[in-house]
């Protein structure tokens, strides 16, 4: 196939980039993933495993990225992303936010391939500005609590940049909103799986102060559609990607609890410090540069994400 692409995903195990990988290889692209599974699962991408067009390389990105032969394009998407993964490992978010970076660069700078970097709304902090475009700067406490994740992502952006303008590497940022869908851990801590998984076992819905907090959801595989088309542009980003379907904490819990036709009671929990009080993406410029919009709503999303955890009750880190 003339048009076939070599694609390297950093973090190919996770959520995302199982997804991503799933994707390419659907499309006839070949595949190897590298992650070292700190926060994600070889149960992933084991239904990608028979075919030849798939590997996974287990290795630590921060400490280099062992890909032999030519590759097209790399996808860095290797981070624990959600807060209680970060917290726990975040020595190992701010590693691979900079030298796996800059290992994923270096591999797309010799290769001549295009580098597209997993950046997220958590730059623009508890922004000032609603909803969040992409030349607003963010307003980010540099040593908070969520700072390992939040400033690794903007170091890394930085880097990103220092390549393109030094070098000439052909790179994409791109900037992603709250996410979901199959494959995410039930306890990683994010609302959704946290609040699926809450109703399916009747068990109280643990929501962060009154609720009254906003975030965008957008279902994973738009996201990854928007993914993939920046990565075949040649738009250097940063640009939003996510569903502007902007909605409460305490909205979004009690609509699941509907949806899954469950009992469960809500219980109020301290919110987390610097927790964004409201989330929204402006997607203008993606409509715009890639023809790209959000088409699966949050209810069908949902709905997909709630059978899909049905269906696997026994999903685990
Ligand atoms: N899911 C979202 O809503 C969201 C939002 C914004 C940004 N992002 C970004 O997208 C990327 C993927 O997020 P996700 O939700 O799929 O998280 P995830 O934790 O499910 O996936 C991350 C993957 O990276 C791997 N990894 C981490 N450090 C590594 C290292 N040093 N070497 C090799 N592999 C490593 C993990 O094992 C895991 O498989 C992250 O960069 C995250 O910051 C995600």
């Amino acid at each position: 196939m003339s048009n076939q692409k070599r694609v390297v995903v950093m973090g190919g195990a996770g959520f995302l980039g199982s997804h991503l990988c799933e994707r390419l290889v659907g499309e006839g692209h070949e595949v190897v993933a590298v992650d070292n599974f700190i926060t994600g699962s070889e149960s992933n991408v084991e239904h990608l495993s028979g075919t030849p067009l798939f590997s996974l390389v287990e290795a630590d990105v921060s400490a280099g990225l062992p890909v032999e032969g030519p590759v097209d394009a790399v996808l860095h998407f290797a981070s624990p992303a959600s807060p209680v993964d970060y917290l726990e490992f975040p020595i190992e978010t701010l590693k691979v936010g900079s030298l796996g970076t800059m290992n994923g660069l270096e591999l797309a700078r010799a290769n001549d391939a295009r580098f597209v970097m997993a950046s997220t709304s958590e730059v623009y902090g508890d922004p000032q500005i609603h909803p969040q475009h992409e030349d607003y700067w963010g307003y980010v406490n540099p040593v908070g609590p969520r700072s390992v994740y939040d400033e690794a992502k903007r170091f890394s952006e930085a880097l990103v940049t220092g390549f393109r303008t030094t070098y000439g590497t052909d790179t994409g940022i791109v900037r992603i909103f709250n996410t979901f869908g199959p494959r995410m851990r039930p306890n990683d801590g994010r609302a959704i799986p946290n609040f699926v998984r809450q109703s399916l076992r009747g068990e109280p819905i643990t929501l962060a102060g009154d609720g009254s907090q906003t975030r965008s959801i957008c279902y994973v595989d738009d996201l990854v559609d928007g993914i993939l088309a920046l990565t075949w542009s040649s738009h250097s980003g940063p640009m939003n990607i996510g569903n502007p379907h902007e909605i409460s904490m305490l909205d979004l819990a009690q609509w699941i609890v509907k949806l899954v036709g469950s009992t469960s009671e809500t219980v109020h929990i301290e919110r987390p410090v610097d927790d964004p009080t409201v989330r929204r993406p402006d997607i203008t410029l993606a409509q715009r540069e890639l023809g790209w919009s959000p088409q699966v709503s949050a209810e069908e999303g949902l709905r997909r994400t709630i059978e899909w955890f049905r269906t696997h009750p026994d999903v685990t880190r």
